[in-house]
C-alpha cells in the first residue's frame, strides 16, 4: 500500500488543498495529511487549532490520516514510511518554488518522490491568506474554505 504524505501549514485548511487531498486519496493507499508545527511564517492559528480543522475537514473518508510533524520534512516522510509527497499546483507562479522544494528534497531524500496534482481551476487563484483576508473584512468566505472553517473564520 503506496502512503504519500501531504505537507503544509493549513493557516487555515481551504477547500483548495482539500480537493488536492481528494484526488491524492484516489492515488494511494493511505494520504498523511502532515500539518508544520513551526512554518516560517507565523501562522495565524495554533497548531492545535491548524489539527483540529484539518481533522474535522477530512472526517469521513477512509484512507486520510492526519498529524503534524517539526523539521526537516524528509525525516517525517521516513519515520512515517511515506514513498511520496504530494504538492498541489495552483498556477504557473507556484513552479518555481515548488521545483525548488522537490529538488532539495530529492537530494536530502532520492527515493521520496515528489507528486504534483492539478487544483481544480475553482481554487486557482485560493491561499489561506486570501481567505483569513476576506474574512477579516467581512466578505463571504463560503465555497472557499470547509464549513467547520467558516465557522471559526466568521469570527475573527
Ligand atoms: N489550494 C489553496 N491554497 C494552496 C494550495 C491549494 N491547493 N496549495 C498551496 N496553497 C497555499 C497555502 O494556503 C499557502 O498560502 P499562504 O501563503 O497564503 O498561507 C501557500 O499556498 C503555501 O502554503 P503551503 O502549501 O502550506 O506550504 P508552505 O510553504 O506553508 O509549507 C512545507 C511548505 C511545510 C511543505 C515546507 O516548508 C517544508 O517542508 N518545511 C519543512 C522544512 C524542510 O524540510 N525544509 C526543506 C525542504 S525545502
Amino acid at each position: 500500500m503506496k502512503k504519500a504524505i501531504y505537507p503544509g501549514s493549513f493557516d487555515p485548511i481551504t477547500n483548495g488543498h482539500l480537493d488536492i487531498i481528494k484526488r491524492a486519496a484516489c492515488l494511494f493507499g493511505e494520504v498523511l495529511v502532515a500539518v508544520i508545527s513551526n512554518p516560517e511564517k507565523k501562522p495565524f492559528f495554533s497548531l492545535n487549532e491548524r489539527l483540529k480543522m484539518v481533522k474535522e475537514a477530512v472526517h469521513g473518508v477512509k484512507n486520510i490520516k492526519v498529524d503534524f510533524f517539526d523539521g526537516l520534512l524528509v525525516d517525517y516522510a521516513q519515520s512515517a514510511k511515506a514513498s511520496s509527497i504530494i504538492r498541489g499546483l495552483r498556477a504557473v507562479s507556484d513552479f518555481d518554488y515548488e521545483f525548488q522544494m522537490a529538488l532539495t528534497n530529492r537530494q536530502l531524500s532520492p527515493n521520496l518522490e515528489t507528486v504534483f496534482l492539478m487544483t481544480d481551476y475553482k481554487y486557482s487563484y485560493l491561499s489561506s491568506s486570501i481567505v483569513k483576508q476576506i474574512a477579516r473584512l467581512k466578505g463571504d468566505i463560503s465555497g472557499l474554505v470547509p464549513k467547520n472553517v467558516a465557522k471559526i473564520l466568521k469570527k475573527i
